[in-house]
């Protein structure tokens, strides 16, 4: 005989305990608004996912406002711009001077390790290691999920609303019904390879450049900690490539007349990141709301993802705190198309950049030199630096 659920009785019961989830679990939980978190993977998995480092300010501020951590300040190092560069030359861009504002690189695994110690700090439910395989009556004011722990207990959560925040392969996006759904995606013939390196740091300012030998990123981690990326074939393997090969190919990218040398050391991660542009329309259906990489995925340039779903996370906890406060479901309505605007922005000011950025794969000469007259035309007026500079840094938020 099927074994019976144990029932656990919650207002929000959110599928996935990576940030989007958890910082939702943490404001909902301030607020006093019950809440149980269901994570597939173990703490340790996520902890070691490298993903892109860069916060908005509106993204440090919810971490540092809402009482997580304030590690991101003392940790975290601000920028207040970055450096464009083709045609071997630097042009940097002053994010401050153009449109007030800087971002912070922090990596989106430290994040996680805030999120995590304070959900556990605030005696928060958080079940790392639980896989979620139904989700049951979304449609109704009673929904509800199961999911199985490591020792294979079966559990039921009834809850009053359910968020999927469970990453790009989301199981919660995978149950909504075909008749209410629509998918909008693009893969692209080119990724980036991604590498960790022991070396000081390049320059101060992180370097996004095109070159005829495709783009590169030179980025940061801390002092003595480097990440840098380079476009690649999608199919790469990274055991084809020496730590040799991936230096000359990043300092061919950087190439100059003014002789910019990068500062190597020991590669201790490489991996290739695939891009793929993707969004589900609606992020919402009956009483289940998607967050973050479950309801679309922004390929990596411009490091916009953990930005968006944080966007995402403060509408949806604003929607969720009016319902239980108020009983109106107004603002849980109205979620999708508000979060849906700042999802297609993001994907523009990807699109655009990566454009602009990269080389072609079908080597089109033509393609090649319009995106260096784009480039030209961006920073030579001062138009153009504060529409790159304020879609970098963030929009307000809704
Ligand atoms: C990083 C990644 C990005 O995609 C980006 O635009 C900036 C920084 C990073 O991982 O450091």
């Amino acid at each position: 005989m099927a074994q019976a659920p144990r029932i656990l009785k919650t207002k929000v019961g959110i599928i996935g305990g990576g940030p989007a989830g958890l910082m939702l679990s943490h404001l909902l939980s301030k607020v006093g608004i019950e809440n149980i978190v269901v994570e597939k993977n173990d703490h340790e998995t996520i902890r070691n996912t490298h993903r892109a480092g860069i916060l908005e300010a509106q993204a440090v501020t919810m971490l540092t406002e809402s009482g997580v951590d304030g590690r991101v300040l003392t940790h975290g190092d601000e920028h207040a711009g970055i450096d464009l560069r083709f045609n071997g030359e630097s042009h940097p861009l002053d994010f401050r001077e153009l449109v007030d504002a800087t971002v912070t690189l922090y990596a989106q695994n430290e994040v996680f390790v805030d999120l995590a110690a304070a959900r556990s700090r605030d005696g928060g439910d958080v079940r790392f290691n639980c896989e979620v395989n139904e989700i049951l009556d979304v449609e109704t004011s009673t929904p509800k999920f199961r999911f199985t722990n490591a020792e294979g207990e079966l559990f039921e959560v009834q809850a009053d609303v359910i968020v999927g925040a469970d990453g790009s392969r989301s199981f919660a996006r995978r149950q909504m019904p075909d008749a209410v759904k629509q998918d909008f995606k693009v893969t692209y013939p080119f990724a980036w390879f991604g590498i960790l390196t022991e070396a000081p740091k390049s320059a101060p300012e992180l370097i996004y450049a095109n070159s005829p030998h495709g783009f590169a990123l030179i980025s940061q981690r801390s002092e003595t900690v480097q990440r840098m990326y380079f476009q690649c074939d999608p199919n790469e393997n990274v055991d084809n490539w020496s730590e040799d090969r991936i230096w000359s190919e990043l300092q061919k990218r950087v190439d100059g007349p003014d002789g910019f040398e990068l500062k190597t050391g020991p590669i201790f991660d490489k991996t290739v990141l695939g891009f793929r542009s993707f969004v589900r329309q609606p992020l919402s259906h009956g009483r289940m709301f998607l967050i973050g990489d479950a309801g679309h995925t922004v390929p990596p340039t411009g490091a916009k993802g953990l930005n968006l779903a944080f966007a995402e996370v403060k509408v949806l906890f604003e929607a969720l705190d009016s319902y239980f406060s108020t009983g109106s479901d107004k603002l849980l309505g109205g979620y999708s198309d508000l979060a849906l605007k700042r999802v297609w922005k993001a994907q523009n000011f990807f699109y655009w950049m990566t454009s602009m950025l990269h080389t072609p794969v079908n080597a089109d000469p033509f393609m090649a030199q319009r995106a260096l007259g784009e480039l030209d035309t961006v920073t030579s007026s001062r138009y153009g630096q504060q529409y790159l500079a304020e879609s970098y840094t963030g929009w307000p938020h809704a």
